[in-house]
C-alpha cells in the first residue's frame, strides 16, 4: 500500500514538472484546448470541427451594394466528426471546396433572427475550407450609404456591425463569441476611397483601392468589422490616431486629443495593452451605436464631437472592452454583462483617472438613474445579470441591466474588499483569461477562489447575479454637482426665471442632469423661458438636444420645435435617441409627426435602428 502510494506521489511530481515546462506552450495553444459553451445563438458545433483562422479575399461593389469573394478556413475537426456547420443569414453561397476538392453542402432551414445553418462535409484529416459566397443588398451587418448620407457629399460609404450576431450576413462563419479566430484579408474598394478593418490598418489611400489587413490576436467573429470611405487619418499620439472623412478631421483629432492619455490610464490600471495600436473612425451619424470595441479600430458616432471634448467617456468605454470584452470575452450573450458592466466600471476607473472623482461621479450618477428606471420598466426576468435568451434576439439583454447593474456589483465588490484587492484581482483576472472566453459560473468561482475566501468575505452573489432588480446593498454614489444643479431646477421649477439661475462652469452632464430633473408638468411658458436662456432645441450637442427634445414632447412643446425634432431624427441614426423620442411622441399626441418623420428619415437607418423601430410602430398601431 505504502508503495504504490510512493509511486503515485513521483508519478504526481514528475507531471507537475512536466505540466512546468509545458506551460509557454499551453498559453499559446490555448484556443485548441478550450471546451467550448453552448451557444443558442449559433448553429455552430465547435467541439466537432472549428475554424482556427480566417482569410478574406473580397470586393465591395457599391453599385450593387454586394460584397463578394472567398473566405478561406483553417479549420481542426475532432475524432470521428464528419460536418464542419457555420452560420450563415441572407448569404448566397456559391461554391465550397475543402482541401481543394469540391464539395456539396447544404443550406439549412431560414429561421428569421439566426438565419440558417451552412453544413459542409469534412474528414478529420480537412484541414482548409474556401467558400465563395456574395452578401445580399439587405445583409443586416451592412449599411451602404449614398454620398447625401455622407459629410463630403461626393462618395459613398459602407460600414460593418457585428456584434451581436449581424456578422454571420456578410461572412459565412461560426458566429459565436465563444469561439476565436485570427484572420487576414484582401478587400477591393473603389479606387478613390480607403478601407479599414478592425486589424493592421493603412493610414493613407494608395491610389489602387486595393487593402491588406492581419489581425494576429484571436478574436470572437462579433469583433470582424470593415469600413469603407473617402477617409483620412490623423495622429493623436504615439499608438493612438482617428480616421475620419476629411472635412471631420481636425474637429475630430480635437475632440480626441486624450486618447493616449486614455490608453496609459488603462493600462496602469489593469495591466498591458495587448493589440498594439488604439485608433478611432468617427463614422457618419447613421451608425446605429455610440461605439462599437472592433478590435485596434474603435467605430465611433459622430454625435459625440461636441466641440468641447464633453462626451468622451464613450471612448474610454469603448477602449475598456480592449481588456474586458476583447481580451476576455462573454462565452455566450447571456454572460454579456461580463463584457459591459465590467467595461462601464472600468470606464468610470479611466474617467476618474483623467479627470477626477467629482466627474466619474456624475457619469455614475446618470448611469444609476438609468439603472432604477430600468428596473422599473423591465419584465423581473430580463433584470437578472445572468440572463435566459434562447430563442430570443441578443439585442434584447442590451439593456441597462447588462451595464449598470453589472457595474455597480463590481463597485460594490470594490467597496466591499478595499480598491487596492479589487484591482489587483482584476489585473489578474484579465491576464489569466486573455483570449479567452469566460462564462458567468466560471467568473463566480474565479471570484470566489481568487477574491472573496482569501480576505475572508461572503456577499450576496447570487443575489445580484441570478435573482431580480436591485439587491439593497447596491452602491449609491452620490454628486455634489449634481446637488447644486438640482437645488437651481428646484428653484426653476418653483417659479424662478431661467436668466437668473446659477448656471456659470456647468458642464455637458450638468445640463442632461437639469434636464432630467424636469418634470412633465412644466407649463408652456416655463420651457419658452428655457429655451430662450439656453438654447436647448438649437444647441450643438446631440445629447442635450435628444434630452431635451423628450421632454419637451412629453410635456406638450414638442409641437412647436417639430422642425428641429425632424432634421434631428432624419439626420441621427444612433438607436439610443431614435427610440425615446419616437416612442414619446407615440405616447404623447405626436403619433401622426412621429409617422410622417419616420417615413422621411427610414433610408438613413441601419438595420439595427429600423428594426428596432419597426416593432415600435407595429406595436402603436
Ligand atoms: N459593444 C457595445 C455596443 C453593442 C452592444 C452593439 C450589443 C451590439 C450589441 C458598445 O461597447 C457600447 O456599449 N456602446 C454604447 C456606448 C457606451 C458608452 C455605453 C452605445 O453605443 O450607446
Ligand atoms: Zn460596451
Amino acid at each position: 500500500m505504502k508503495s504504490t502510494l510512493n509511486i503515485f506521489l513521483l508519478a504526481s511530481i514528475a507531471l507537475l514538472f512536466a505540466n512546468c515546462n509545458n506551460e509557454t506552450k499551453n498559453e499559446e495553444t490555448a484556443t485548441e484546448t478550450t471546451e467550448h459553451i453552448m451557444d443558442t445563438h449559433s448553429y455552430a458545433q465547435p467541439d466537432k470541427a472549428v475554424m482556427t483562422h480566417l482569410s478574406l479575399d473580397l470586393k465591395a461593389d457599391f453599385a450593387i451594394k454586394q460584397i463578394s469573394g472567398t473566405a478561406t478556413y483553417d479549420i481542426r475537426v475532432a475524432e470521428g466528426a464528419d460536418q464542419l456547420i457555420l452560420d450563415s443569414k441572407d448569404l448566397d453561397i456559391q461554391k465550397v471546396t475543402v482541401d481543394g476538392k469540391e464539395v456539396a453542402f447544404t443550406l439549412g432551414e431560414v429561421k428569421e433572427i439566426f438565419g440558417q445553418p451552412l453544413s459542409i462535409p469534412v474528414s478529420e484529416k480537412s484541414k482548409k475550407v474556401v467558400i465563395t459566397y456574395a452578401t445580399s443588398p439587405s445583409a443586416e451587418a451592412l449599411q451602404w450609404l449614398n454620398p447625401s448620407q455622407t459629410a463630403g457629399k461626393v462618395y459613398p460609404y459602407l460600414f460593418t456591425q457585428g456584434q451581436a450576431i449581424l456578422t454571420r450576413t456578410w461572412i459565412p462563419i461560426q458566429d459565436s463569441p465563444g469561439i476565436r479566430i485570427t484572420y487576414d484579408a484582401k478587400v477591393a474598394a473603389p479606387e478613390n476611397l480607403m478601407a479599414v478593418m478592425s486589424a493592421s490598418n493603412p493610414q493613407g489611400k494608395n491610389g489602387t483601392g486595393v487593402y491588406s489587413f492581419k489581425m494576429e490576436q484571436p478574436i470572437p467573429p462579433y469583433l470582424i468589422a470593415l469600413a469603407i470611405g473617402d477617409l483620412e487619418f490623423k495622429s493623436v499620439g504615439k499608438r493612438t490616431g482617428v480616421y475620419s472623412e476629411p472635412s471631420m478631421i481636425a474637429s475630430c483629432a480635437f475632440e480626441l486629443s486624450d486618447m493616449e492619455n486614455m490608453v496609459e490610464a488603462a493600462e496602469a490600471l489593469y495591466g498591458p495593452y495587448k493589440w498594439d495600436r488604439y485608433d478611432v473612425i468617427v463614422l457618419p451619424p447613421s451608425f446605429p451605436f455610440g461605439g462599437m470595441e472592433n478590435p485596434r479600430l474603435t467605430f465611433a458616432t459622430p454625435t459625440i464631437i461636441a466641440g468641447d471634448k464633453s462626451l468622451v467617456a464613450l471612448i474610454a468605454h469603448e477602449l475598456a472592452h480592449s481588456w474586458s470584452g476583447n481580451l476576455v470575452t462573454n462565452a455566450t450573450w447571456n454572460d454579456f454583462w461580463l463584457n459591459e458592466g465590467f467595461t462601464v466600471y472600468f470606464e468610470s476607473r479611466i474617467m476618474e483617472a483623467l479627470y477626477g472623482k467629482s466627474y466619474a461621479a456624475m457619469l455614475t450618477s446618470l448611469g444609476y438613474q438609468g439603472l432604477v428606471e430600468s428596473v422599473e420598466d423591465l419584465d423581473e426576468k430580463d433584470t437578472h445579470l445572468f440572463l435566459d435568451l434562447a430563442g430570443r434576439n441578443p439585442d434584447d439583454g442590451m439593456t441597462d441591466i447588462a451595464y449598470e447593474k453589472g457595474a455597480h456589483f463590481l463597485m460594490m465588490l470594490e467597496n466591499t474588499v478595499g480598491r487596492q484587492k479589487f484591482d489587483a484581482f482584476l489585473k489578474a483576472y484579465f491576464n489569466d483569461h486573455q483570449f479567452q472566453s469566460m462564462t458567468t459560473e466560471k467568473f463566480v468561482a474565479y471570484l470566489k477562489a481568487n477574491l472573496l475566501e482569501p480576505n475572508g468575505v461572503e456577499v450576496n452573489i447570487d443575489e445580484w447575479i441570478y435573482g431580480p432588480g436591485l439587491p439593497d446593498n447596491c452602491p449609491v454614489v452620490s454628486s455634489e454637482r449634481f446637488d447644486a444643479v438640482s437645488e437651481q431646477a428646484t428653484a426653476f421649477i418653483a417659479g424662478k426665471s431661467a436668466a437668473t439661475l446659477k448656471t456659470e462652469a456647468w458642464t455637458t452632464h450638468e445640463w442632461l442632469h437639469f434636464i432630467k430633473a424636469m418634470p412633465y408638468t412644466l407649463a408652456i411658458g416655463q420651457m419658452e423661458d428655457l429655451d430662450k436662456a439656453f438654447g436647448f432645441t438649437n444647441s450643438g450637442n446631440r445629447e442635450i438636444q435628444a434630452a431635451w427634445y423628450k421632454l419637451a414632447i412629453y410635456q406638450g412643446y414638442g409641437k412647436k420645435i417639430v422642425p428641429a425634432i425632424r432634421s434631428f431624427l432624419v439626420e441621427v441614426g444612433r438607436r439610443k435617441f431614435l427610440t425615446p423620442l419616437y416612442s414619446a411622441m407615440i405616447e404623447s399626441g405626436m403619433k401622426d409627426e412621429a409617422k410622417s418623420i419616420y417615413q422621411e428619415a427610414r433610408p438613413n437607418y441601419h438595420s439595427v435602428s429600423y428594426n428596432t423601430l419597426d416593432d415600435l410602430f407595429a406595436k402603436a398601431n
